[in-house]
């Protein structure tokens, strides 16, 4: 039995239920967090919490709980759950006045939905590489907002798995932003390239792990600089990352090898740093 959390009450999964007339269900109307657990710790806690804040400010919502009773759920819900290593989602709504109507409800109490669940072990090793396509980001232009509205995240992922591929990056304008799910880094002339962060992307927390540690090594060259599908194509090395994927190699692109199709060198030095910041904390 999975034990979720449903506006302040502990439900099994099978039990919990929510109004038809929910903004999130009608309208997508609401906004996540996807938050890893390793070893029992939640990975990057304040700045996931932060992300909320600043997804919720952005549409016109405060967050409906203090810090502190976050953590009470997320602490509940780890315990019941079979491995320390966990991935936790969590999602508000603008909540289930008794009608359909575009406009914000005047009083709505949000909706509020957190769960977790089980994953494997986070690696010590350097991940294998990976599959990935390219396809068109017909997205919103508000893509740095965490929001529940993710039809456009959904179709290409589907893409992604018909064609034996891990992840779509998304092309917009000809330039390679983030995938449907995850940032993208790539090597290119070499030098290791991730977008700076704009509202056609969403700021990775994973992302700004990597971007922090770049920071701390500057022998390995790094731009925070956006690239087009061109360059991507061109890349030596591509990454992408996310919170349930922490940073996979791609080693294929559109059928393609990126470099020479093995897991690249840059890729290999930036994970050791990586895995060693996850232990440490
Ligand atoms: N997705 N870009 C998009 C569009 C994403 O959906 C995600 C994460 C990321 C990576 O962000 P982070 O490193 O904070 O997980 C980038 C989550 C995992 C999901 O939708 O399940």
């Amino acid at each position: 039995m999975t034990l979720v959390y449903l506006n302040g009450e502990y439900l099994s999964a099978e039990s919990a239920k929510i109004s038809p007339f929910d903004r999130g269900f009608l309208f997508g109307d609401g906004v996540y967090e996807v938050i890893p657990v390793f070893g029992g710790k939640p990975f990057r806690l304040a700045e996931h919490l932060d992300r909320l804040d600043y997804s919720l400010s952005q549409i016109g919502m405060t967050n409906p709980l203090e810090r502190e009773q976050w953590q009470d759920i997320f602490f509940r819900l780890g315990a019941d759950v079979a491995t320390p290593d966990q991935s936790i989602y969590l999602q508000i709504t603008r909540g289930a006045p008794l009608q359909r109507d575009h406009r914000f409800p005047e009083n709505s109490a949000p909706t509020v939905f957190v769960y977790a669940k089980p994953i494997a072990s986070p690696s010590l090793q350097p991940q294998a590489g990976i599959a990935c396509i390219t396809a068109p980001d017909w997205r919103w232009q508000r893509c740095d907002i965490k929001s529940t509205s993710l039809l456009g995240s959904v179709l290409p992922s589907e893409e992604a798995a018909r064609a034996n591929a891990r992840e779509a990056i998304l092309i917009r304008d000809g330039m390679a932003f983030e995938g449907a799910s995850s940032n993208v880094f790539a090597v290119i002339d070499g030098v290791l390239r991730t977008a700076p962060k704009n509202r056609y992307l969403l700021g990775g927390i994973t992302r700004d792990v990597v971007v922090e540690l770049l920071a701390q090594h500057p022998d390995i060259a790094f731009s925070e600089a956006a690239f087009t599908a061109v360059e991507l194509r061109s890349a030596s090395e591509i990454w992408i990352s996310s919170s349930t994927r922490e940073i996979l190699p791609v080693t294929l692109l559109d059928g393609q090898p990126v470099g020479n199709g093995e897991v690249g060198e840059v890729y290999k030095r930036v994970w050791a740093l990586y895995v060693a910041f996850r232990q440490s904390l």
